[in-house]
């Protein structure tokens, strides 16, 4: 079974990477055959690592994206993912907005895929603390699960 993911916030240097990593985690070991990947809808950071305390909330749970380079939203995304997974209602708001008609993908809200969150957004980390980033970690952690979940019943 194959599938594609993409995880887009705005800056893509804090929460989709972490949705990314965290998505990867949850797959790894899985039946599943997943494509996962992330991006922003600004391109601010375009080229850079993930931020650095996005970066350490990943080694402290034993992830190493370092290696990751944000990257802009493209209209061909829309045609080469299946699912196309915004952070936060602002970035699906950006996403539907530049969604062409024809494109395949599905989009839909990160929190949406977790029972009794639907509609929640998962919090900007950018202007916060370290403890901001275990929050966020925390939620794409668990939106992770469900969202393999749902991969698996699909
Ligand atoms: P992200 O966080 O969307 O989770 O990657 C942000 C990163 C950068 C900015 C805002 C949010 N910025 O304004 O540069």
């Amino acid at each position: 079974m194959s599938r594609s993911v993409l995880f887009v916030c705005l800056g893509n240097i804090c929460r989709s990477p972490l949705a990314e990593a965290a998505l990867r985690q949850e797959c790894t070991g899985s039946r599943l055959n997943v494509i996962i990947d992330s991006a922003g809808t600004g391109d601010w950071h375009v080229g850079q690592p993930p931020d650095e305390r996005a970066q350490a909330v990943a080694t402290r749970n034993g992830l190493d994206i370092g290696h990751f380079r944000a990257r802009q939203v493209t209209a061909s995304d829309f045609h080469d993912f299946d699912h196309v997974i915004a952070l936060d209602g602002q970035n699906l708001r950006d996403l539907t907005a530049m969604r062409p008609a024809r494109a395949a993908a599905r989009l839909s809200l990160l929190f949406d895929h977790v029972a009794g969150r639907s509609g929640e957004d998962v919090a900007d980390p950018f202007y916060g603390a370290d403890e901001d980033f275990d929050q966020t970690w925390t939620e794409v952690t668990e939106a992770a699960k469900a969202i393999r979940q749902w991969l698996e019943a699909g």
